[in-house]
């Protein structure tokens, strides 16, 4: 049952420059539904944050779009999610691709046990990115590079990744998922296990990552979600409430939902 009937989102949930396309999205946990009827595109080279109170979908929404939830066996997805046009969900879709096109990085750090470089040489070797050892090196260095952490570690390469500091770890978790060569990057709460000196640095990535990457990024923090994101959407109870320019999300909302969240009335 979904609480506002005939509840159709606010604002902007479009865009011209579709990345990705979700559209008419349900989820369902068992008989339970977590996500109603949701349709959002995602732009090209944009990032937007999602956001709203905990348990409203967020990560359940983020999830559709790299095909997470399909490791969780009592999810079930219905409608359809188009990367570049194409359905991600059609049965000819082969899932570790489509991660590698669609990363992911999570809350919480997560480095294999492995050194710092076969963190990031893993997923190239796997998917045959790299047909000698200096092309793999080569990727190594600029995948470190493009998340900002090359000069920190290029001194101790083969060192365990998971020696570093938590904003190194989540870094090195970018760098891993930069190095496969994505073009969409999926972040859930990247920065909530992080100090703010940690936070300002994957804040000033995201920003630079822009550029070549579309970005989806959940976050609980609004300051952050306006300082990174140029959309953001405002999720309630698994319903997509409004989608706006971010200044204008939290400056003036569309929404009563939106703006009662937006200034602490709830969440
Ligand atoms: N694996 C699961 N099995 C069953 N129910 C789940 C599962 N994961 C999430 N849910 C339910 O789906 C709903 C949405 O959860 P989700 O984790 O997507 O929310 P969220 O917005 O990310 O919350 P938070 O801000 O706390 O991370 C909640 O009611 C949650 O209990
Ligand atoms: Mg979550």
């Amino acid at each position: 049952m979904s609480i506002i009937e005939n509840h159709k989102t606010v604002g902007l949930p479009g865009s011209k420059s579709a990345k990705l396309r979700a559209e008419n999205v349900n989820v369902f946990y068992g008989e339970k539904q977590a996500i109603f009827d949701v349709s959002l595109d995602i732009g090209s080279n944009e990032v937007i944050a999602l956001i709203g109170p905990s348990g409203c979908g967020k990560s359940t929404f983020l999830r559709c779009l790299n095909r997470m939830n399909d490791t969780i066996d009592i999810c079930n997805v219905t409608g359809e999610i188009l990367l570049d046009g194409d359905n991600i969900y059609d049965p000819r879709v082969d899932v570790v691709p489509l991660r590698a096109t669609v990363g992911m990085v999570f809350q919480k750090p997560n480095p294999f046990p492995k050194s710092i470089y076969d963190n990031i040489a893993y997923g190239p070797r796997i998917h045959g990115l790299a047909s000698s050892r200096v092309e793999l090196d080569e990727i190594v260095e600029k995948s470190l590079q493009r998340a900002g952490l090359w000069n920190e570690v290029k001194d101790r390469l083969h060192a365990p990744g998971t020696g570093l500091s938590g904003g190194q770890q989540q870094r090195l978790c970018i760098a891993r998922t930069i190095a496969v060569d994505p073009e969409v990057i999926l972040m859930d709460e990247p920065c909530s296990a992080l100090d703010p000196i940690a936070t300002a640095k994957i804040e000033e990535l995201i920003d630079e990552l822009r550029e070549k990457y579309t970005i989806a990024i959940v976050t609980h923090s609004m300051q952050q979600a306006a300082r990174v994101s140029q959309r953001t959407a405002y999720f309630h109870l698994g319903q997509l409430i409004e989608v706006n320019a971010t200044d204008k999300v939290f400056t003036t909302p569309e929404h009563q939902l939106t703006e009662a969240y937006i200034t602490g009335r709830f969440g």
